[in-house]
């Protein structure tokens, strides 16, 4: 039965891919969104990317400008359009701006999500809150694949409050019987990215001749996860009834250091040029995420490897380059 799915942040990165797929699904989603960007917005891909992520489907979403920190404007908006889940997205999405932005961090990351659990409280017909955290709550892994009871120990103030926001929803859940589903992402890649983490600037780099800077020697493992694959995994556990009151590491479930991201793109594009440094001793140590819990409950099978989705993140940015939008 088709359904409507408020997505906050839903014109980001992430959103816009879920969104694509409950057009697919035949549901109806509604976009509530700041429309901010992180980088500065001379060097920003943000409006030529903004504009990507919807190609085709833009009219098919109804779009509703707003923060979700504005309490009463995401009560309208939901008293408005009553829908039947909301997939919480919205959150200053960049762990190093979180620790020179803490207080941004802190009111969009938490505050943001206890009015959406308020409201949620408040109404009788939201079905679902899922809320997205992050592989960040981990800290440094003590042991890979890491799977959802893994120790945490967050370094970063995105990772702190990303696991205050984790144990807020199962509160309001607890209290106040609210369906939750908590989604842990990891370093996810792919076309239409502009907050220019790792992957983004080694690919755009590559392209445009400039050298790949590697910290020491490129050693850093991260569960590289094609978007597409998160966004499948999102919306399966927002619709599965096994993801009621759980929590689950949505990620390719293969830890790849800096080093053979780098070597795979250097079989696509030639002459890459690296220069190794020191490496940021502040950064957790990092690794695979057992993604076996999603499999069984949700039937959730990421489909891209790094190899395959770097091919096809490749050929995107290459025509924007070749179109003259990436300089
Ligand atoms: N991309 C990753 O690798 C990754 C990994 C783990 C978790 N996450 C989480 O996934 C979510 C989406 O990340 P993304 O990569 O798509 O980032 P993004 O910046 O592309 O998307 C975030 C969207 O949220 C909106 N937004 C931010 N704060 C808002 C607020 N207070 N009110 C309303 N809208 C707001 C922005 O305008 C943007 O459209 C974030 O919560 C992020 O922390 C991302």
């Amino acid at each position: 039965m088709s359904e409507k799915i408020l997505i906050t942040g839903g014109a980001g990165f992430i959103g816009s891919y879920i969104c694509r797929k409950l057009i697919e699904l035949n549901h109806m989603p509604i976009v509530y969104d700041s429309f901010v960007q992180y980088i500065s917005p001379f060097d920003s891909l943000y409006q030529t990317y903004l504009t990507e992520r919807f190609l085709g489907i833009k009219d098919k979403i109804i779009f509703e400008r707003g923060d979700t920190r504005d309490k009463s404007n995401v009560r309208r908006v939901i008293s408005k359009h009553k829908p039947d889940r909301i997939i919480h997205l919205a959150a200053l999405p960049i762990a190093d701006l979180s620790n020179t932005h803490s207080e941004e961090a802190l009111s969009s990351i938490l505050q943001g999500a206890v009015n959406v659990l308020e409201i949620a409280r408040d109404v009788d017909f939201i079905k679902r809150v899922v809320y997205t955290s992050s592989s960040m709550i981990y800290g440094d892994f003590q042991y890979t694949p890491a799977d959802e009871e893994h120790p945490k120990k967050p370094k970063d103030i995105y990772g702190g409050t990303k696991y205050a926001g984790e144990i807020l929803v199962e509160t309001f859940g607890r209290r106040y019987g609210i369906k939750y589903t908590i989604i842990r992402p990891s370093a996810v890649y792919g076309p239409t990215d502009v907050n220019r983490r790792v992957s983004q600037i080694f690919v755009e780099n590559a392209i445009l001749g400039k050298t790949l800077t590697l910290h020491r020697g490129g050693d850093n493992v991260l569960d590289f996860t094609f978007v597409e694959d998160t966004a499948d995994g999102f919306v399966k556990a927002t619709f599965s009834d096994n993801a009621v009151n759980q929590i689950f590491n949505i990620t390719r479930g293969e830890g790849r250091t800096l080093k053979e991201f780098v070597d795979i793109l250097k079989t696509i594009i030639p002459n890459i040029k690296t220069i190794e440094t020191e490496g940021d001793l502040f950064r957790p140590k990092r690794g695979a995420l057992d993604i076996s819990k999603a499999r069984k409950l949700l039937g959730y099978e990421p489909k891209y490897s790094l190899e395959q989705g770097l091919k096809k993140y490749v050929e995107f940015v290459l025509k924007k380059f070749e179109e003259g939008k990436l300089k």
